[in-house]
């Protein structure tokens, strides 16, 4: 019984120490924090960690293109709504609206001809035609 109530206490004080870091690290961030949640921010927020700045991908894979690679927007939402492979589904974490702006943002931002950050990752090879 006592042994049970210190481990609610322990558990109770890691849940404030974790609350407390994902303040701290909200309000680390730009202009962006009191704004609306936009795609960017949401991105930044949850997935950022994993498919990089620039969505060139870090643990994660590259997400540049994936409007090419998933033609359809439904299917890419679905991937985030339900997971895939290593990366668990978002849909208990974010709402619809929420997955469909992220995945909105990635389609729109991420692509071989439009990044305009640096990438960090492996350089996409990309076919060189002049216009
Ligand atoms: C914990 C790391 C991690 C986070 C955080 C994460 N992902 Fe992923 N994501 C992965 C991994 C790993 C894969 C590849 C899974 C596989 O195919 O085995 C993946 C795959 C994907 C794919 C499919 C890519 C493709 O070309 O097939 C999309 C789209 C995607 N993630 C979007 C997101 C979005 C949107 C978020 C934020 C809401 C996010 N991910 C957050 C790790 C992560």
């Amino acid at each position: 019984m006592r042994d049970r109530t210190r481990s609610v206490k322990v558990c109770a004080s890691i849940a404030a120490m974790v609350v407390a870091a994902l303040v701290v690290s909200a309000c680390g961030d730009s202009s962006e924090s009191s704004a609306p949640r936009t795609g960017r921010a949401i991105y930044v927020e949850s997935c950022q960690t994993c498919h990089g700045r620039s969505g060139e991908g870090f643990v994660g894979p590259s997400l540049i293109d994936s409007a090419a690679r998933y033609p359809d927007e439904a299917d890419e939402v679905a991937i985030v709504t339900n997971g895939i492979g290593e990366m668990p589904g978002w849909g208990g974490r974010l709402t619809t609206a929420q997955i469909a702006t992220v995945v909105g943002y990635i389609r729109g931002a991420f692509t071989s001809t439009s990044t305009t950050e640096p990438f960090e990752g492996p350089q996409l090879v990309t076919t060189t035609t002049a216009p």
